[in-house]
């Protein structure tokens, strides 16, 4: 590459750093102040610990670079962690237990001020990892957000407006082949530590749904009973359903005999046509009751690079049966060891496709993303496959 070239490429990399910076103060933008301290989702933290956390994280990972000791080690350390709630604990923070606001905005204003001089010098890795890391967050914080009542969110002038098209279920055949799970190691694009290695994955054939399963069609294994028979759900699902009274997908909201639909800012009568969102466990309740399963990650792969299934990139997460483990040659990123290892567990799944949140660099073939059974509020959905596909 010629110097002229490595010039560019940092300046993209730079001016997408800043870029990435903006898409999250848009997001806080949109929280009323009085907000600020809530915790919208029981296994999340409150708002405010997002706004040093983006900061914080990108301090932790550059600021070495920056040729000093810290302004605030205390924040670096308090606003570095919390991701998933462990064993099923839910965090019991108090909102008095957080610093103000005005003084979270200086430490942010403080570190973007030492890092921008920084990050001059910066290997181009650790600026993708600060974009990608911020830009996954943006994504979480709209769906925390989505969570939020009405009244606590400013709505931006221009909203889009909601589409309505019909669709008619169908399936596709997928033939036999090979899928490319991965990416290479000499690949120009970046990728997370456990998207390497590239490996290869024979697939059998199999049948998957053309489209994704919609409100109407979760709507009908609702109303013929699917929250209320054990033999759809798995023991550990069971118990969590009756635990957490779970009788519908986290979007909807029951009245009286009809459905109103949870959006960013309003809600709307359910629409029948639009994907369902909900969580691993209803999903494979769901494909049990129809008497199919959810896709592996690999069968996704071949059906994603199938022209005949819609809609598989950038329009919902669609889960995986397929736990979150390392590829062969998993080596962990040194520069954030806890991105995916402490995930290898056993207790999470993979999801594949990004939603209409996520950014595009993380809409490639590649990147994947893992949530626990039980995650009802993430933009994600599903389709099943024939349960007799070998
Ligand atoms: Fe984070």
């Amino acid at each position: 590459m010629t110097l002229q070239a490595v010039d560019n490429e940092r300046q993209v990399l730079l001016s997408r750093f800043l870029e990435a910076r903006e898409a999250t103060d848009a997001l806080f933008r949109m929280v009323s102040p009085a907000a600020m301290y809530d915790r919208p989702i029981p296994e999340r933290h409150r708002i405010v610990f997002y706004v040093g956390h983006l900061e914080a994280f990108d301090w932790n990972l550059l600021g070495e670079l920056a040729n000093r000791t810290s302004a605030h080690p205390e924040f670096d350390r308090l606003f570095a962690f919390g991701i998933d709630p462990t064993h099923g604990d839910l965090p019991t923070d108090q909102p008095q237990d957080w610093p103000r606001l005005t003084i979270v905005n200086s430490y942010r204003d403080q570190v973007r001020q030492e890092l921008d001089r920084a990050i001059e010098t910066a290997a181009p890795q650790l600026i993708n990892v600060a974009i990608e890391h911020r830009l996954m967050h943006a994504e979480t914080l709209a769906y925390i957000f989505h969570q939020l009542p009405f009244e606590y969110k400013l709505r931006p002038a221009e909203t889009p407006t909601a589409q309505r098209s019909s669709v008619a279920p169908g399936s596709v055949d997928i033939p036999a082949g090979n899928a490319e799970l991965g990416l290479r190691r000499d690949s120009p694009v970046f990728g997370w530590d456990n998207e390497f290695d590239a490996h290869t994955v024979a697939v059998p054939g199999f049948t998957i749904d053309r489209y994704k399963v919609t409100n109407g069609q979760f709507l009908r294994f609702i109303e013929q009973g699917g929250y209320g028979d054990p033999s759809l759900w798995a023991p550990a699902d069971w118990d969590w359903r009756i635990a957490q009274s779970i009788s519908h997908p986290v979007f909807w909201t029951p009245r009286g005999e009809r459905w109103g639909y949870r959006t960013m800012f309003e809600e709307i009568p359910l629409p029948p046509d639009w994907p369902v969102y909900c969580s691993y466990a209803e999903a494979s309740a769901y494909a049990r009751w129809a008497g199919k399963v959810l896709p592996t990650e690999p069968q996704w792969h071949r059906a994603a690079e199938s022209p005949a299934p819609q809609g598989m990139i950038g329009t919902g997460w669609e889960w995986t049966s397929t736990e979150f483990a390392p590829f062969p040659g998993f080596q962990r990123f040194d520069c954030y060891p806890g991105y995916s290892e402490p995930f290898f567990d056993g207790r999470h799944y993979v999801l594949k496709g990004g939603s209409t949140r996520t950014a595009p660099c993380m809409l490639r073939r590649s990147f994947r993303n893992w949530f626990q059974p039980h995650y009802q509020y993430v933009y994600a959905g599903f389709r099943c496959v024939e349960a007799d596909s070998k």
